[in-house]
């Protein structure tokens, strides 16, 4: 077990009926907001009327912007931060999924910032300052709900960059299962892949072997990935299993996974997030793939890692070798997101193996950005082999 400093801040409303209490929970950070939200699901689910009559209760005068699209756009984040500027903005009121909160984590520190909002994502700048972001979540996925993380795609360049910082850390988040219960089986189980890689990213890439705490409540998170998930597609009005979904998404990336790991790395998202960039492929259906091909990739270096997945997750028991247990064990998480619906090949995204190269080439310089320094474009190119 490493020393680690585990320091989350960010407020978590979670129940039913939580929505109203949005208005009050953003009053504490201004009477002017800018409300960010999606293309049109929180009006067709009702969850739109319920926070602004909430907003609205809380004397909150609110400037939409809505329109984010999934895999969220540069130009649409600078169009957010224009609104601040001219309406003198305080308070960022996000509703929605990992895309929603994400721009307006990027609005929010943009709005503050002397230059561009893309010189975060390239590393010319950090952040120093950033408007409160208070949200309501929609969609059990990217845990972006309580970290201090953002993801966004440079329209023009293709990039598609992460940049951390403390100050994005949302000040209030709302969870509310039963907004979830609208998310079609598609974006459910994409959902569920995300988390499942946020944790094995750092299951697999911790070189400390004595971390029980931390392995078992990955494994848990794993589990119940899949089994609320499982839940959710017979029903999806199941509370119970929304419910678990959304928490263990939460809980997947909000810092406390890795406590005591070390170092741990993203390759899968490294490489993911340039299908997402070129091919606008949902994030979560660029894991399943990537995960598929790269546990393949991994299958002799980390045999030992991968047949404990096995035994603890997938229920593998037997004699077998750790070889043989980690190749079953591929062979169990790749059929059960086939279950589910998630792909596990290039050929299921539309993305012709002849674009390995080109691949490649976008994730590298996201690979240099996050110093992944054994990932090279041959090894990157071998890895994407392996998803075919
Ligand atoms: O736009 P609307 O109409 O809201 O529709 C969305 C969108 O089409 C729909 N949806 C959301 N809530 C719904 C719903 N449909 C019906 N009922 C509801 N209650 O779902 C679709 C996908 O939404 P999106 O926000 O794009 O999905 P997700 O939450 O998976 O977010 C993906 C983005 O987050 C980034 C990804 O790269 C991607 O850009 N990530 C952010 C991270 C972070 N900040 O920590 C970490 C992740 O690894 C990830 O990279
Ligand atoms: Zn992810």
């Amino acid at each position: 077990m490493q020393n680690f400093v585990f320091h989350n801040p960010t407020k978590i409303v979670f129940g039913r009926s939580t929505i109203p209490s949005i208005g009050m929970e953003a009053a504490v950070f201004g009477n002017r907001a800018l409300l960010v939200y999606g293309q049109n699901s929180i009006k067709k689910n009702g969850v739109f009327e319920q926070v602004t009559a909430s907003l609205a209760k809380a004397g909150i005068m609110f400037v939409e912007h809505s329109g984010v699209c999934s895999n969220p756009l540069l130009s649409h984040v600078r169009a957010g931060i224009a609104k601040v500027r001219e309406h003198d903005l305080q308070v960022i009121v996000a509703v929605g999924g990992g895309s929603v909160i994400d721009a307006a984590k990027a609005i929010a520190a943009g709005s503050l910032a002397d230059g561009d909002v893309w010189d975060f994502f390239s590393g010319k700048q950090v952040i120093k300052a950033a408007l409160p972001i208070t949200t309501v979540l929609t969609l059990a996925a990217t845990g972006s709900e309580m970290n201090a993380s953002m993801v966004v795609t440079n329209d023009e360049t293709q990039e598609k960059f992460g940049f951390k910082s403390p100050f994005l850390f949302p000040k209030v988040s709302i969870l509310d299962p039963e907004t979830t219960f609208t998310v079609p089986p598609n974006y459910t189980a994409y959902g569920a892949a995300d988390a499942i890689a946020h944790v094995l990213e750092a299951y697999m890439s911790t070189k400390d072997e004595d971390v029980p705490v931390q392995m078992d409540f990955m494994e848990g998170l794993i589990r119940n990935a899949m089994q609320s998930c499982e839940r959710c597609l017979v029903n999806p009005s199941d509370f119970g299993g929304r419910a678990a979904l959304m928490w263990t998404a939460t809980l997947a990336l909000n810092g406390l996974t890795v406590a005591g790991l070390g170092q741990t790395a993203f390759p899968m998202h490294m490489i993911e997030h340039s299908l997402s960039a070129l091919y606008n492929v949902p994030h979560g259906a660029g894991l399943s793939v990537v995960m598929s091909g790269w546990l393949r990739w991994r299958l002799k270096q980390d045999a030992n890692r991968i047949a404990r997945l096995g035994r603890h997750v997938f229920g593998l028991t037997g004699d077998s070798a750790d070889a043989d247990l980690a190749e079953q064990t591929v062979n169990a998480l790749r059929n059960w997101f086939s279950t589910v619906g998630c792909p596990v090949t290039l050929a299921e995204l539309n993305i012709p193996t002849g674009d390995i190269n080109k691949i490649a080439e976008n994730a590298l310089a996201l690979a240099q950005l996050w110093q992944l320094d054994e990932y090279t474009q041959e090894r990157i190119e071998e890895v994407l082999a392996y998803c075919q």
